[in-house]
């Protein structure tokens, strides 16, 4: 069940409460890794009988404490003497002896969270001890800037309102961990953060540097954040997140100001190199970018091949042989639309709407060759987004059927409807007009004409459907068939 959820079924927190506790889960695996511990977060119930579970965060940097997820589950008043005292007395609880759990012996702390001088919800933090060695430089800074993280929540100052990292990408403890002071210079730097400077560049250690120097020194200007971000971020003033770069290294970089009880004393400032997703990004970006260029192409090719065509046209003297060469500029500038609107997508999928709608005025086109003029198509419903696959062999089912519609249903024909409608795996489409209607004794099976023919095979072998052709509603001639939508 969501923390929300939870809320709703068994607390009094109102929106902004929960919100503020969402906006601490944002942040909590942070805090998590730093104590090497895993966290609960603990909820006070409605008729203040105990305290729920709300949530859960394991820590990526050490063992677990809690193999079993606990989040729903509820703790009388009594069962967790330390959750009740936190939140009752509004302070940090620690326990003396660890608790042994499954032969595991696990050290209990409990932290209030407030929110607007009120105590709205415990944070228990649990460590696994058998994962604690002596602790090194490392692990004695982690722990520190745990413990001014843990102080901040229980003053209120943490999380901080409207800083959430929504990144998917941001970086965690294990990444790059720097600690700096309130002038922002380096007192800590962890082997990775470390490594991280040096692939950007940095050549002597870390420590003692004002990180925004350095930044300002390494990066050219193009690629790093404005003056104000950097100095905020590096500095340690803001709690936010930038990137950085140079031709070859990215780094994303996120700061949380300390300031555990009301002044800052520095940051913590978390650093992850983000090269290589970076580079698979731009390699993507241009491959992207060479697909649309090659459907730009085609497009422009199959447009020489139409004018060549119609010049071909311009030449005969048969108006068989002339409109039997339109006929063919059309068709293969059906197929040219789709191209053209490809090159413009940014996914190999197209919103045929507008294909649909710039074929009907391309068939209808006053100034085509076509007898379409005076003859209006109208669109009711919405073709949605297709396949480029299955995009070329719709647009030229459309413009043979609304271009027999305009041809068979002379003289009377002045309207023709193009009807889409979609579910979740079919798209079932009518062509219909109000013209003259099918010859008597016209069977599809047998007509061997070349456009129903296209039309039919196009409906079967490509779009997963079957063409039928009967009277329309007004007296003229309706055609549909279904598209299977993969
Ligand atoms: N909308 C329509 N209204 C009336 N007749 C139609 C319509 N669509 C098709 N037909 C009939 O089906 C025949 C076959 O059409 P088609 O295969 O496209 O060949 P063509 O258009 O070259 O005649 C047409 O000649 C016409 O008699
Ligand atoms: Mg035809």
């Amino acid at each position: 069940m969501s923390l929300p959820e939870l809320a709703r079924l068994h607390t009094d927190l109102d929106a902004d409460d929960v919100a503020w506790l969402q906006l601490l889960q944002a942040d909590w695996q942070i805090i998590a890794d730093l104590s090497f511990a895993d966290l609960v977060l603990w909820l006070p119930d409605r008729g203040g009988t105990g305290f729920w579970a709300g949530g859960q965060m394991r820590p990526t940097t050490g063992p677990t404490a809690y193999v079993d997820d606990i989040v729903g589950s509820f703790a009388p008043t009594g069962r967790r003497p330390f959750v009740d005292q936190a939140y009752t007395e509004g302070r940090l609880v620690r326990e003396g002896d660890p608790e042994w759990r499954d032969d595991v012996p696990v050290r209990n702390e409990t932290i209030p969270v407030r929110r607007a001088g009120r105590v709205i919800a415990v944070v228990g933090r649990h460590t696994n001890l058998l994962g604690v060695r002596t602790p090194s430089r490392l692990e004695l800074s982690y722990l520190q800037t745990a413990a001014d993280l843990t102080q901040m929540i229980a003053a209120g100052h943490f999380p901080s309102v409207g800083q959430r990292s929504d990144h998917a990408d941001s970086p965690r403890v294990g990444d790059g961990f720097v600690r700096v002071d309130e002038a922002g210079v380096v007192v800590y730097a962890s082997p990775n953060a470390l490594s991280a400077f040096r692939r950007l560049g940095l050549s002597g250690d870390l420590t003692g540097v004002v990180l925004s120097d350095l930044t300002r020194d390494l990066v050219p200007p193009r690629q790093r954040p404005d003056e104000e971000t950097l100095s905020a971020v590096l500095g340690g003033r803001a709690h936010r997140d930038t990137e950085l770069a140079t031709s070859t290294v990215a780094l994303i970089v996120r700061s949380i100001p300390l300031r555990p009880h009301g002044d800052r004393i520095g940051a913590l400032v978390l650093v992850r190199d983000v090269s290589d997703l970076r580079r698979r990004d731009r390699e993507l970006v241009t491959k992207d970018a060479t697909i649309r260029e090659i459907h730009h192409r085609v497009k422009n090719n199959l447009q020489t091949v139409a004018a060549l065509l119609r010049l071909q046209a311009r030449r005969m003297d048969s108006a068989d042989a002339k409109s039997a060469l339109e006929e063919a500029v059309r068709r293969v500038g059906s197929i040219a639309l789709v191209h053209e609107t490809l090159s413009q997508a940014v996914e190999e999928n197209v919103d045929f709407d507008e294909i649909a709608d710039r074929l009907g005025a391309m068939v209808t086109d006053v100034g085509s060759s076509s007898d379409g003029v005076g003859v209006r198509v109208r669109r009711e419903g919405s073709f949605g987004v297709i396949s480029s696959e299955s995009a070329t062999a719709l647009a030229m089912v459309l413009t043979e059927l609304v271009q027999n519609a305009v041809e068979h249903g002379k003289p009377s024909v002045t309207g023709i409807v193009v009807r889409a409608e979609r579910d979740a795996e079919r798209l079932h489409v009518q062509v219909e007009d109000d013209g003259a209607g099918l010859p008597e004794a016209f069977a599809l099976d047998e007509s061997t004409s070349l456009g129903l023919t296209i039309v039919g095979t196009l409906v079967e072998s490509e779009l997963g459907g079957r063409l039928r052709l009967g009277p329309g509603a007004d007296g003229g001639t309706k055609a549909e068939f279904d598209v299977e939508l993969v």
